[in-house]
């Protein structure tokens, strides 16, 4: 088979790891970066530590509106799918990115593959919402992660393109496991805090109060910033308490070692929500729904509001203790693969 894999955004370049290396055992590989991220802390440092094969081309779009930004992916993904004729292109999760690859393949009539398919927060206000459903209506197989994305693409009536594969980062996690070294944060106990969602990051007052709250906790919160982030912290000046402990983003090694001697997770991240499950690690989702309900079923993730006024009384009262069945598989990678091959 001849693959086009196409990524572009953080967490895309963490799924693409292991089925990259499984896709390369037997068949050609042509790997298309758009440049929707572009800082070597939020790219180059996942190929490495990854070991994923440098981008055979990177569009390089960089940031700007969505309009603007699905528009050029478009034109770009589509003359790399003429110029290289793939049996498939291959897409990931629910990124502007993702959105293109689909969108162009289909207009190519390429068959395209949705990794990630079937999530459903079902609110349509989320740039991420549109970009799944868009996919998942226009891609030709769809791997589901879960029961449940299965469940909403059988609604949908998309369930015959459809296979329950399990969860690719659960092999990304297991690859990583053994390169974590010592990250054991010196200092109090700590949770790990991530925000990079619209709605919870672009409102200054926001993060402001949320700030204000934690600050009153005794517990320190070390908070790597996503750019997106950043970006809003630096143009406001919003105070940050000491026990707040800002640090650039961290590559996936040093990221998995801060999460394994962490309390808690407290994210509005859809990866981390899955990773703190892994690691037996409760979850706070700063966010009003989340598509990664079994976590949350099974009592290790819990929703709340990212301005709750007893949000540090509620966080530091969620101590879940119930058992933690394996809801995301392993081999995921193999089996995708075997997948890809009877599908062509
Ligand atoms: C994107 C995805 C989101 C995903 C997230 C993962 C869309 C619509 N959103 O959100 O689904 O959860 O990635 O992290 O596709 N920036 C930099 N350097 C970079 C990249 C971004 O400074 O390398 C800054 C720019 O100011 C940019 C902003 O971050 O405008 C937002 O980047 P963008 O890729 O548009 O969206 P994300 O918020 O990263
Ligand atoms: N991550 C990382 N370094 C960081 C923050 C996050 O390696 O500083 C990883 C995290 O382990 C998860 C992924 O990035 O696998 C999540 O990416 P992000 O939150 O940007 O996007 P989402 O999962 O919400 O789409």
């Amino acid at each position: 088979m001849k693959i086009i894999s196409i990524v572009g955004a953080r967490p895309q370049f963490i799924k693409l790891g292991p089925l990259s290396r499984e896709l390369r055992k037997k068949h050609k590989e042509i790997i298309i970066h758009t440049g929707q991220h572009y800082d070597a802390e939020m790219s180059d440092l996942f190929f490495e530590q990854l070991e994923i094969p440098e981008p055979d081309v990177n569009l390089e779009i960089g940031s700007g509106s969505h309009g603007m930004q699905t528009g050029q992916m478009l034109v770009g993904i589509e003359k790399e799918i003429l110029k290289h004729e793939p049996d498939m292109v291959l897409s990931f999760g629910d990124t502007n990115s993702t959105l293109a690859a689909c969108l162009a393949a289909a207009k190519l009539k390429v068959p395209s593959l949705h990794i990630e398919a079937g999530l459903r927060s079902f609110n349509r206000s989320m740039p991420e919402e549109i970009n799944r459903v868009v996919a998942d209506h226009t891609a030709d197989l769809l791997f589901a992660p879960t029961p449940e994305a299965v469940k909403h693409l059988q609604k949908e009536g998309l369930g015959e393109k459809t296979v329950l594969t399990g969860d690719i980062m659960a092999d990304s996690v297991r690859f990583i496991q053994s390169k974590i070294e010592e990250n054991r944060f010196e200092g109090r106990a700590y949770n790990l805090l991530t925000l990079h969602r619209p709605y919870n990051v672009d409102d200054p007052q926001k993060l402001a109060t949320l700030f204000r709250q934690l600050g009153d906790a005794d517990v320190d919160f070390i908070f790597p910033v996503h750019p997106r982030t950043r970006a809003v912290l630096k143009a406001n000046s919003i105070t940050v308490p000491g026990n707040i402990k800002l640090i650039a983003p961290q590559g996936y090694i040093e990221f998995q070692g801060l999460l394994k001697y962490a309390d808690k997770a407290i994210t509005d991240s859809g990866g981390l929500q899955k990773e703190a499950y892994i690691a037996g690690k409760p979850c706070i989702t700063l966010r009003p729904e989340t598509e990664w309900v079994e976590t949350v079923e099974a009592g290790w993730n819990v929703l709340m509001d990212i301005n709750d006024p007893e949000l540090v009384a509620k966080i530091a009262a969620f101590n879940p203790n119930s058992d933690r069945p394996d809801l995301y598989g392993k081999d995921v990678a193999k089996r995708m693969v075997r997948e890809m091959e009877g599908f062509l």
